[in-house]
């Protein structure tokens, strides 16, 4: 056969092939043991010695035109695969599901929602935001809080102990107070801090209650602090969260570690103030407890109570949700009904 016909042949075999299955395939026809440069390189032996050199260095110069233009061909039908590959695999990122999309979007829960919206609310009044762990030792639940062992005020909360140590000496927090003890340890006065988290009780969930439930702390420590400061702190968080409208009381109430101490009750949103089953016929919800930081407290974690004073406060994040959405059972924020959750 012709060489230049048989090179011909051979470059239209590789471009025909369009995938590294039927290059593969291509190559050994072209030049395979039994293609025709083989069968070529067989019949060279017929030739005269001066023939079958000019031949051979013929041949051998076609072989290597083909080698290169194969591996070329490798080459273009290896980044055609890949780019195809990447085409088929392309996650587009700007894709939109609609509302009638099958794939319904989730959002933030409620207690969530309200938990930044609190944050907001003293942030923008000046407090920054710390944290604290869930599980506390004794000593920053209750002693360092003022409440020693054996104290009766221990039993104002009933208490998840952990199965961890010394018997009753880990608790679930029952407040967020003991990360006031944290903060005014680790920190020097003075302090204007909020400390949002979920806090536990053995209590029996009902309208205004859960067992699992969050509360927002609030220390303040500095010079000269009054109950004034603390009772104009109460009416500017109630009138930017809820509204001028609700109105706010201070009750006198007793908590170990506030002295004076009191409960923030706002005007029950439910019934407005009528009497109903989510305020108990009183017209009135508590939110939070508050007082002045009791100088028991500055001494057990070394701050001069004669230098410093201080408030701090602790809003129940639920029941302020409860009492901004008008919800009237605290347990649905629980019960995970999507048709409850979906309208926040
Ligand atoms: N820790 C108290 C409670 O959970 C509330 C409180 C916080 C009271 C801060 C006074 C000061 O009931």
């Amino acid at each position: 056969m012709k060489l230049e016909l048989l090179e011909a042949q051979a470059h239209s075999t590789l471009a025909g092939a369009s995938s590294s299955a039927q290059l593969a395939e291509a190559v050994t026809a072209v030049l395979g043991k039994r293609s025709p440069l083989a069968l070529a390189h067989r019949e060279l032996g017929a030739l005269d010695p001066e023939g079958r050199r000019q031949a051979g260095r013929e041949l051998h110069e076609l072989r290597e035109r083909l080698e290169s233009l194969a591996s070329a061909r490798a080459a273009e039908i290896a980044a055609a695969e890949r780019q195809a590959m990447l085409d088929a695999d392309r996650l587009d990122l700007t894709e939109e599901t609609s509302v009638a999309s099958p794939i319904a979007r989730g959002r933030l829960h409620l207690v969530t929602q309200t938990r930044r919206a609190l944050e907001d609310v003293f942030v923008g009044m000046g407090f920054s935001v710390a944290e604290g762990p869930e599980a506390e030792t004794d000593w920053y639940n209750f002693e360092a809080l003022n409440i020693p062992p054996a104290h009766p005020a221990r039993s104002m909360w009933d208490t998840f102990y952990l199965d961890l140590g010394q018997p009753e000496s880990v608790v679930l927090r029952t407040h967020t107070s003991p990360v006031q003890v944290h903060l005014m340890e680790d920190t020097a006065p003075p302090i204007h801090a909020v400390i949002p988290g979920r806090c536990y009780r053995r209590e029996t969930a009902d309208a205004r209650h859960l067992a699992v439930f969050h509360q927002v702390e609030g220390l303040v420590v500095d010079h000269d602090i009054s109950f004034a400061d603390l009772a104009g702190t109460i009416e500017t968080f109630t009138n930017a969260y809820f509204g001028t409208d609700i109105h706010s009381r201070l009750r006198p109430a007793y908590f170990p570690f506030t002295e004076p101490s009191a409960e923030v009750e706002i005007t029950c949103t439910i019934c407005r103030g009528a009497g109903c089953r989510t305020c108990s016929g009183t017209g009135w919800i508590e939110l939070a407890g508050c007082g002045m930081v009791d100088p028991a407290v500055f001494e057990a974690v070394g701050i001069d109570p004669t230098e410093w004073s201080g408030f701090a406060f602790g809003f129940g994040i639920d029941r302020c949700a409860q009492m901004r959405h008008g919800i009237a059972d605290m347990r649905w924020l629980t019960e995970n009904d999507v048709r409850f959750l979906r309208q926040f």
